[in-house]
This record gives structure tokens, sequence and C-alpha cells, in this order.
């Protein structure tokens, strides 16, 4: 059974859906840069090992990443996931776990990478919205796509209506995206393209606003 070691930086509910989703894996650890991330409490009630590596204590990012990395792999992990983990990490750091480091991010990327997505969709107007899991590669939020869950943007919606919309679909994308990998159903291919073990699936259009 492989192990899964997730990084968090504050609430920790995609992490929490993580350790509630019966997946075919072993959570070793839960790590967080930050001691008061809530999300460690929730993780020490779901009795996983918690630990905290504060980036406030390092110089520098290489060195806060090294010691990141000596923490990480103390519980051996086959898969890291980053679940809010909110800290841009070193190309060194990215490469040594390369094809096993996964993050969600709150936007349909390659749009909107970074920060404060929600409002930036509102001020574009843009009509969907989404979320998106995908391998980590050094060029922040640019790495090869897993699967992606989009959303309406509605007429009223406010950056936090948004949030919480999107956040109900990051937690279904998430562990399934985690059961692909555990399961050997996907892996980061040489061509940094994602390949699916599985047959290809029907989709079918998200219109927004909807049509009459
Ligand atoms: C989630 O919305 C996640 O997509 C986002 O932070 C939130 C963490 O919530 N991640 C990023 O913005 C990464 N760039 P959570 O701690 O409740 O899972």
């Amino acid at each position: 059974m492989k192990r899964i070691v997730i990084l968090i930086s504050g609430r920790g509910s995609n992490m929490e859906t993580l350790l509630t989703a019966k997946l075919p894996c072993q959570i070793a650890a839960v790590i967080s840069n930050r001691a008061d991330a809530e999300g460690l409490r929730i993780a020490s009630e779901h009795g996983v090992a918690t630990a905290v590596v504060a980036h406030k204590d390092f110089a520098d990012r290489e060195s806060f990443d090294a010691a990141l990395a000596k923490t990480i792999d103390v519980y051996h992990p086959d898969v890291v996931v980053l679940a809010g983990f909110m800290r841009i990490l070193t190309a060194g750091f990215v490469n040594r776990y390369h094809g096993r480091l996964i993050n969600i991010h709150p936007s349909l990327l390659p749009s909107y990478p970074g920060v404060h997505t929600h409002a930036r969709v509102l001020e574009d107007g843009v009509k969907i919205h989404g979320c998106t899991v995908h391998f980590v590669t050094p060029d922040l939020d640019h790495g090869p796509i897993i699967i992606q869950a989009a959303i309406p943007v509605l007429q009223d919606d406010t950056e936090k209506t948004l949030a919480d919309r999107l956040l109900y679909q990051e937690h279904r994308i998430y562990p399934q995206a985690v059961r692909w990998l555990c399961q050997d159903q996907i892996e980061l291919g040489q061509d940094g393209k994602v390949r699916y073990r599985f047959p290809k699936q029907a989709g079918y259009a998200l219109i927004s606003p909807g049509l009459e």
C-alpha cells in the first residue's frame, strides 16, 4: 500500500477529505509550515502523525525546502500531496519528488495561477470557474493537469459564495486524483503528460449562464 504525506498551511479541509475518503493508501503524516494551522488539530484527531517545519525559522527558501524534505522523507512517502500548502517550492524540492508531488489549485489552470483566484474571476466577468489537480513542476501552477472541475459563476456570486461552491468540488476531485495515483491508474509520462490507464470517459458541456 502506498504511503502519502500531506502538506498544509491552514484550515485543512482538503486534507480532512483525504483522511476520510477511505483511500487505498496509508496517510503517514501531515506536515505544516505553520504551527497554528487548524488542520494539524484535525489530523491529530484522526490519529495521523503531524509535524511542523516553520518557514519563519529559515533564512531562505533553499534551507526551508531542505528541512521540509528531510522531515517528509522520515515518513518514506510514495506520494506527496499539497493541500492548501501556501509556500512556493524551489526547483530542487520539486524535482526531488518528480511524478509523485501533486497540488490542488482553485482555478481552471492554466488560467488564474497564483493567489486571489475568485476575486480575479469575478473582476474579469468570467462565466465558468473551477479547480485543478496537477502534478507539480518548477513552473508554478503550470504542471501537467490530472483532473479539473468546472462551476458556473452566478450573477450574485461573491468571493465567498464562489469559494464555498468551488471547495465542494475540490473535495470531490482531490480524493479521486489521489485514488488514481495510489492504484497506479495514472502516471506522469516521460513526455510531461499525464497517462491514464483507464478508458476515456464521456464528458458533457457546462454552459453558463444556462441556455433557455
Ligand atoms: C483550497 O481552496 C486550495 O485549492 C487552495 O487553498 C485552499 C485550502 O483550503 N490552494 C491554493 O490556493 C494553492 N495555491 P483547505 O486548507 O481547507 O484545504
